[in-house]
C-alpha cells in the first residue's frame, strides 16, 4: 500500500441464505472508489448459495452450527471469536437469520448493522414483507439498521419505502423490497466508510 493511501474498511458479512443481498456488497467492492474490503463472510448453516457467491469472489468463509454448541451461549461467544479473527471495521447482517448475544454485541455493539425488509418498528422478525402483506398495509419498506439486543429494535441508519400492490404475494412484494434493500445498504455501508458515523441515543447520524 502507498504511503497516501487508506486502507479500506474492512466488513464482515454475515448471512444464512441466498446472498442476493450480499452479492450486491461484493459488487459494489469491485470499484476500489467503494473503499470497502468484504474480509470474510460468515454463516450459520452450510450449503447456501450466499457462501458460494463469497468462495466465487474468492473471499473467505467460516461456518458455525448452533446445534454443535452446548448451549446459544458457547455458539455465540464461538461465533464472535471468529468475526474478531477477520478484524472488521462493521459487521453486516445481510439475511442472516439468527439473533447474537451478548458477547457478540460487546465486541460489535455499535458497528453491527442488519437489514429487514420493513419498515421497522413496523413487522419485525423473520417475515417482514408476509406480515406485512397480511395486515394489509399500502406502503412497506426496508430499514437499515444498527443490532442492539433487541429484536429489530436498533437505531434506524436509513428507510426506504415499497408500495404494496393489490396482486402481490409475498414473492413477489419481498423481491421487490429486496431491490430497494440491496442499493440502500450499498449505499449505506459506503456512507459508512467514508464518513463514519455517530449515535446520540436513538438517532444515528452519517455526516
Ligand atoms: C433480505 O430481504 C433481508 O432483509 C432478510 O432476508 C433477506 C435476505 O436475502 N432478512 C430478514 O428478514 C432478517 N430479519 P438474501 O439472502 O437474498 O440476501
Amino acid at each position: 500500500m502507498a504511503a497516501d493511501e487508506t486502507p479500506p474498511f474492512r466488513v464482515v458479512v454475515l448471512v444464512s441464505g441466498d446472498g442476493s443481498t450480499l452479492q450486491a456488497l461484493l459488487d459494489a467492492c469491485s470499484d476500489p472508489a467503494y473503499g470497502v474490503l468484504v474480509v470474510a463472510v460468515g454463516a450459520d448453516r452450510d450449503g447456501i448459495l450466499a457462501l458460494k457467491r463469497a468462495e466465487s469472489a474468492g473471499v473467505p468463509t467460516f461456518v458455525s452450527r448452533p446445534a454443535e454448541f452446548d448451549s446459544r451461549d458457547d455458539w455465540d461467544r464461538a461465533f464472535a471469536a471468529l468475526v474478531a479473527e477477520h478484524r472488521p471495521d462493521l459487521v453486516v447482517s445481510a439475511g442472516f437469520m439468527r439473533l447474537v448475544g451478548s458477547d457478540f454485541l460487546d465486541r460489535f455493539g455499535g458497528r453491527f448493522i442488519n437489514t429487514h425488509p420493513a419498515l421497522l418498528p413496523a413487522f419485525p422478525g423473520m417475515h417482514g414483507a408476509r406480515d406485512a402483506l397480511a395486515h394489509g398495509v399500502k406502503v412497506t419498506g426496508a430499514t437499515v439498521f444498527l443490532v442492539d439486543e433487541g429484536v429489530d429494535t436498533g437505531p434506524v441508519l436509513a428507510q426506504r419505502a415499497v408500495e404494496v400492490h393489490d396482486t402481490d404475494d409475498e414473492s413477489s412484494l419481498h423481491e421487490r423490497i429486496k431491490q430497494v434493500e440491496r442499493a440502500m445498504l450499498v449505499d449505506v455501508v459506503g456512507r459508512m466508510a467514508h464518513a463514519g458515523w455517530t449515535v446520540t441515543g436513538r438517532k444515528v447520524t452519517i455526516p
